[in-house]
């Protein structure tokens, strides 16, 4: 059998992991969803979800993965044989990763954008009206945001076809730390703006009437889509653990610092939002209406501006390499590509979707359905129901379908390491993740 790639150290593991977690899921979309569901409310739910059910879950993961050291379709093979429709688990996970990539990459491609703009000093002396219409005309340009697209998913094909240790692990190293430093000094400028406390209130005074089913399901989504889990992502790149790494350890590392930095987005944007008197429900703007204008106004806001849209292409970039990665793994494995056509072949079928989902953003919301754009439609069908059941069924795959020998096997490195606080998370993994997942999830379906 061919050799696989693994990791090269821990500190590897938790950066790439980290670095698929960390991205727009943090920075663009947690600041979105909480300011739709109520800010602190949301934000103690989602914290509850990451760790009762999104840390068993990253968990199970590491397990199918480093167990059958495959891609998500071959692992489920691997483990359960042929014929069971375990692997159709697998391939939905290979098509969330399409999915997700397509309409990633388009606000990829905006990052990219505003990384430009920032650079060539686009938003000084602008107002907000005037730097709202500039959104809007970057987002309804007839050519740009997809040119910036394409970019994206050509800079992620060439990090991805270089390989697991000397393409991801090496790229993820350097740029996870530079993220987390930027992110600190973003947090210290907006806490000292003008009425900054009313932002910090709407993140960290919980109003508990807000907790509605919504609330839940959102903060389900936002948590599955957040860690990068529900989708084989990280059976992917569990399947480059190495046999002696403590995969708990690590998987609460990640977990830790996911929601870390969706908290200091948080602390990074609401002040700034509030300061300026932008709605928290504001959607895309929040991002890259307020925070360009609050920045030009700021004593170094060029400086600020720039590291910021520096700061959201390196986060997204790591985790579209994740997704990518689950569709080469696939395609050289299932059907011996190399890792070269793989990568530019899974980019090119991507940017098909991708385009599309660029194009409805525009603001005469060309290509919707029944009012609900193709990026809305793809962002829902993944984070809503695609990632849920497939979060579902790996619980389920792990909990009951593998033996509990191997299972335990593999959470205590052959039995290396303790197993008390181990046999305590198969048991939430067993019991408290199948069922919470499903009762949450049936209860959307049923409104
Ligand atoms: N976790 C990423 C984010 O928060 O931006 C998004 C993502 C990456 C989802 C990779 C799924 C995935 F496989």
């Amino acid at each position: 059998m061919k050799q696989r790639e693994n990791f090269g150290s821990k500190l590897g593991i938790i950066m790439a992991t980290a670095g698929s977690a960390l991205g727009l899921g943090n920075i663009y979309r947690f600041p979105v969803e909480a300011g739709n569901n109520g800010g602190g409310a949301f934000l103690i739910v989602y914290i509850a979800v990451a760790l009762l059910i999104g840390t068993p879950l990253m968990i199970s993961e590491f397990i199918i993965g480093r167990r059958s050291r495959s891609n998500p379709i071959g692992a489920f093979r691997t483990i359960a044989g042929r014929r069971t429709p375990f692997t159709l688990v697998g391939w939905g996970g290979v098509l969330s990763a399409f999915l997700i990539l397509a309409f990633y990459t388009t606000v990829a491609g905006w990052t990219l954008g505003y990384l430009g703009k920032s650079l060539l000093n686009h938003f000084d002396g602008q107002d907000l009206p005037q730097i709202q219409a500039q959104f809007t005309a970057f987002v309804d340009h007839p050519w740009l945001p997809i040119a910036c697209q394409l970019a994206f998913l050509a800079m992620t094909a060439f990090v991805v076809l270089r390989g697991v240790a000397k393409g991801i692990e090496r790229w993820s190293k350097i740029l996870m730390p530079l993220l987390l430093v930027i992110m600190l000094v973003l947090c210290i400028k907006s806490l000292t703006l003008p009425g900054a406390s009313e932002g910090m209130r709407f993140l960290f005074h919980p109003d508990f009437s807000k907790i509605t089913g919504k609330v839940l399901i959102s903060a389900l989504g936002q948590s599955f889509f957040s860690l990068s889990i529900g989708m084989g992502a990280l059976i992917t790149y569990g399947s480059y653990i190495a046999k002696n790494d403590n995969m708990v350890s690590s998987a609460v590392s990640v977990v830790f610092a996911d929601t870390l930095v969706a908290v200091l987005a948080g602390i990074v944007i609401f002040p700034a939002a509030f300061s300026f008197g932008i709605k928290p429900e504001a959607g895309a703007s929040l991002a890259f209406t307020t925070l360009p204008m609050v920045f030009q106004q700021m004593h170094g806001g060029y400086l600020f501006c720039l590291l910021f849209f520096l700061l959201l292409v390196i986060a997204t970039l790591t985790s579209t390499i994740s997704l990518l990665e689950v569709i080469v793994a696939a395609l050289t494995e299932e059907f011996h590509l190399t890792r070269g056509k793989a990568a530019w072949l899974g980019a090119a079928v991507t940017a098909v979707i991708g385009i599309l989902a660029t194009i409805s953003m525009r603001s005469s919301n060309p290509l919707s359905i029944g009012g609900t754009s193709v990026f809305d439609i793809l962002d829902h069908a993944t984070a809503l129901y695609l990632m849920p059941l497939g979060g579902l069924f790996i619980v389920l795959f792990v909990g009951w379908y593998m033996k509990k020998t191997d299972t335990m096997a593999e959470l205590t490195n052959e039995g290396t390491l303790r197993s008390g606080i181990r046999k305590a998370i198969l048991l939430v993994i067993r019991y408290l993740c199948p069922l919470a997942i499903a009762v949450i999830f049936i209860s959307q379906l049923i409104k």
